[in-house]
């Protein structure tokens, strides 16, 4: 009666992986839904791509609860009103526009690892978050910005743990249920919208959202500035804090690859192509959003010939395409020779995709990147971390987490 659905929701990663390894070229699953788990780069560019105007984001994200909840802006809103929504907003995150904040980005790193305890053994994940957060709060609010005793770092993890929650339970009302992760949630939402009620000033996203203009020369409204701020206080920091988790893990069991990083943060020149590359090899082993889904609004066929009811879900799964070995040889392995500019265009594009594609890739990837690099480029050279002696468990919950965190031991170099 169940189809699938209790080994899906015991081990969602192996379960996934075993449907992966059955070989067909979509893999029909029973869950909740009728739902097709895909496995061709093809089919991934005609859903994202190509056919994009036939496929939805869920309800989960795009109903009104979805709006309300995860904020009713670019992430969330239907295909029919994407667009006008994405051009107005796509100018903020330009790599021009972000150089503004490398400085914030590089304060708030230092500021933090003054507090290491060092020598000393801890949860990098959980520290990575933190300062992730930090950055995405001081790119929002603007460098004079000053999180009083941290109630809205503290607020916006609520906001996120009650994401979480949200996501986990398969009740439809589960914001309604008087549990704790419900009525923090509630709490934390008065200290955000007070601090973004008041926080339209400055030099940071706020402010640059609010001094947007349409072509017709209208501005956002008070509500939709409100939404795309929630919408970054969601999407602006955790995947980033997970990014840097398994970078610092990976670097930590491979010497050489950090030697050659550090020679490359030590030398002349700007960009750190090499440092790129690790990330790029970091985010295909560990992509931080190791799942996302489409829904189909029309009957279809993929490339690959899969037929696709109107209603189906379609699971498109970076972490299981990223450890394809059709795509990427001997896929466990650590090699950021992988991503030189040769290799990548040997490989069909949609092997690869830690940031979506089509017309609702991430629009942070510029931040992204750029706050890894310089996250890195800050602590690597003062910093070294010891791996764990077992490999992290996976957590796959919204996004890609070690399970229970990542305890490294830390030593000043
Ligand atoms: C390593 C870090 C990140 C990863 C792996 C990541 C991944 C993704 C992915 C896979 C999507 C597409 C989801 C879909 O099509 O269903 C997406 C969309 C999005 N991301 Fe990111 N993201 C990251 C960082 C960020 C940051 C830093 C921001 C903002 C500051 C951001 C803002 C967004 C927004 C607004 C969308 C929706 C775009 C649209 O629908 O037009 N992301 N992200």
């Amino acid at each position: 009666l169940l189809g699938h659905l209790p080994g899906f929701l015991y081990d969602k990663l192996g379960f996934l992986e075993r449907a992966y390894a059955t070989g067909a070229a979509a893999v029909p699953l029973q869950l909740d839904e009728p739902t097709l788990l895909l496995r061709e780069p093809e089919d991934i560019r005609h859903v994202l791509t190509t056919h994009a105007a036939r496929y939805e984001k869920t309800p989960r994200l795009t109903s009104e609860s979805g709006r309300r909840i995860s904020g009713a802006g670019l992430h969330t809103s239907l295909m029919a009103n994407h667009l006008p929504e994405r051009r107005l907003l796509q100018p903020v995150f330009r790599p021009a526009a972000l150089e503004d904040f490398t400085a914030g980005m590089r304060n708030q790193t230092n500021s933090r690892m003054a507090s290491w305890r060092v020598p000393g053994e801890w949860d990098a994940g959980a520290e990575m978050e933190q300062l992730a957060l930090a950055i995405i709060i001081g790119a929002i609010f603007g460098s004079g910005y000053q999180d009083r005793d941290g109630q809205l770092a503290r607020a916006i993890t609520a906001r996120r743990a009650f994401l979480e929650y949200r996501q986990a339970s398969l009740l439809p009302q589960a914001e309604y249920l008087p549990v704790p992760t419900v009525w923090r949630y509630r709490a934390a939402m008065k200290v955000i919208e007070h601090e973004i009620e008041h926080g339209m000033v400055g030099d940071g996203f706020a402010a640059r959202f609010a001094a947007l203009r349409y072509p017709d020369g209208r501005t956002l409204s008070r509500k939709r500035l409100r939404d795309e701020i929630l919408t970054l206080m969601s999407t602006g920091y955790e995947t980033i804090g997970d990014a840097l988790t398994w970078t610092l893990y990976l670097l930590a069991r491979h010497p050489d690859v950090e030697a050659q990083v550090l020679r490359e943060m030590a030398g002349p020149g700007g960009g750190l192509p090499y440092t790129r590359q690790v990330l790029e090899e970091s985010l295909r082993l560990y992509p931080p959003t190791w799942i996302f889904i489409r829904m189909a609004t029309a009957a279809d066929q993929l490339p690959s010939g899969a037929a696709v009811r109107a209603g189906m879900k379609l699971y498109l799964c970076p972490y299981l395409l990223h450890r394809d070995s059709r795509f990427f040889p001997d896929p466990g392995r650590f090699d950021p020779e992988r991503f030189t500019d040769a290799a990548r265009q040997a490989r069909p594009r949609y092997s690869y995709f830690p940031f979506g594609g089509g017309s609702r890739q991430c629009l942070g990837e510029p931040l992204a990147m750029q706050e890894c690099l310089v996250v890195l480029s800050q602590i690597l050279p003062r910093f070294r971390f010891h791996p764990p002696a077992q490999v992290p468990e996976l957590s796959p919950g919204v996004t890609l987490r070690p399970k229970g965190g990542l305890v490294m031991r830390v030593e000043p170099r």
